[in-house]
């Protein structure tokens, strides 16, 4: 008899769910986005974000029940994610989870955004299993981590400002480019020189650590005095040195790490992991180097709800359990 579980995600933008079976396999996966809407504020506005989350939760679950084929009946256990995101976004999914799981009497499991990001590698690679070491890089996080087991983290290297997403979001917008960013810059990257414009590689004490301020800076003032002489900037190129210089701080740092550490299996994972640039720049490393490379699916790079339904299987597994009580965490490390 297979393990059937309900993951629910609702940290940022996006209402998702899904239903996995014994974890690997995904029956079904919803995702409401909301970007369109938030595009027109430059960034997510977390008050319409709740909202918008309230609006679409319903009939999300009720989607990725109906697409799966089965009914809440089959379901093992709800998984949600509880943190860390936006507070009242993530309060709309956890709220929901526990009424779902109390109403249907299922183990409600708490799963943690971060471990999500992690677990949808196992969706893509199905032999893949710790221990390995994971670059996260997502909006609101860039991290090392070890993994040690399916719950078992060590978060070894951290941004000490802004996180990569945050990065190329904020050079996107000062190049002229639509919330969220990084998908634009990504694009005008294929088109540009990446060698057109030199830019900073931030130092940072612990060799594992990242900062991408300078470098973002560094984009800013580019764009900002070339406006204010009038000149016209090479867009795409800056997007392509930027991409390019983003790239090699993550794949260096990745590599450094997998060296230290003596791993073989290096994964990544979150909306960065998306990049074409990111995802090519890693995976050479990686194979300069003959350790195996895992990278999710350009579709599980982001937030989904089959990530929290996978690592939902395992935090099940290892005997995780909410009731109602659980509260929304807006930061808690790994
Ligand atoms: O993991 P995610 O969907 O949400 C968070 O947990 O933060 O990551 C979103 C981030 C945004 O900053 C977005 O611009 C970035 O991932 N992103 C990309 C690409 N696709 C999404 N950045 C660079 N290139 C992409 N193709
Ligand atoms: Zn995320």
């Amino acid at each position: 008899m297979s393990v059937y579980i309900l993951g629910i995600e609702s940290s940022c933008d996006e209402t998702a769910a899904s239903v996995s079976a014994d974890g690997r396999t995904i029956l079904s996966d919803v995702v409401a986005s909301q970007a369109d809407e938030h595009r027109k504020f430059g960034g997510v506005v977390p008050e319409l974000a709740s909202r918008r989350h309230c609006e679409n939760i319903l009939h999300t679950v009720d989607s990725a029940l109906s697409r799966a084929g089965v009914t809440l009946a089959d379901i093992d256990a709800v998984a949600v994610t509880y943190a860390p995101g936006l507070i009242g976004a993530l309060l709309v999914g956890t709220s929901f989870a526990k009424g779902l799981a109390m109403a249907a009497d299922k183990p409600l499991v708490p799963v943690h955004h971060i471990a999500g990001h992690i677990a949808s590698n196992y969706i893509a690679h199905p032999d893949l299993e710790p221990p390995y070491l994971c670059l996260v890089a997502s909006g609101g996080h860039t991290m090392l981590v070890r993994v040690m087991g399916y719950t078992e983290y060590e978060v070894i290297g951290r941004t000490h400002d802004d996180a990569a997403g945050e990065a190329f979001d904020k050079c996107a917008r000062v190049l002229g480019f639509p919330y969220p960013g990084g998908v634009h810059i990504d694009r005008a990257a294929r088109r540009g020189d990446r060698h057109a414009y030199k830019l900073p590689i931030p130092h940072t004490e612990n060799e594992l650590d990242f900062s991408f301020s300078g470098l973002k800076t560094a984009v800013i003032n580019l764009a900002h005095n070339a406006e204010q002489k009038g000149e016209e900037i090479d867009k795409d190129g800056l997007a392509a040195s930027f991409e390019h210089t983003a790239a090699k701080i993550l794949t260096d740092k990745t590599m450094a790490a997998a060296k230290m550490y003596g791993y073989k299996t290096v994964a990544v994972a979150g909306g960065v992991s998306a990049n074409t640039g990111v995802r090519q720049a890693l995976e050479k490393a990686c194979e300069r180097n003959g350790y195996r490379f895992c990278m999710p699916p350009l579709s599980l790079c982001g937030d989904n709800g089959s990530m929290i339904a996978c690592q939902g299987y395992y935090d099940f597994l290892a005997g995780k359990r909410a009731d109602e009580s659980l509260n929304a965490v807006a930061t808690l490390s790994l």
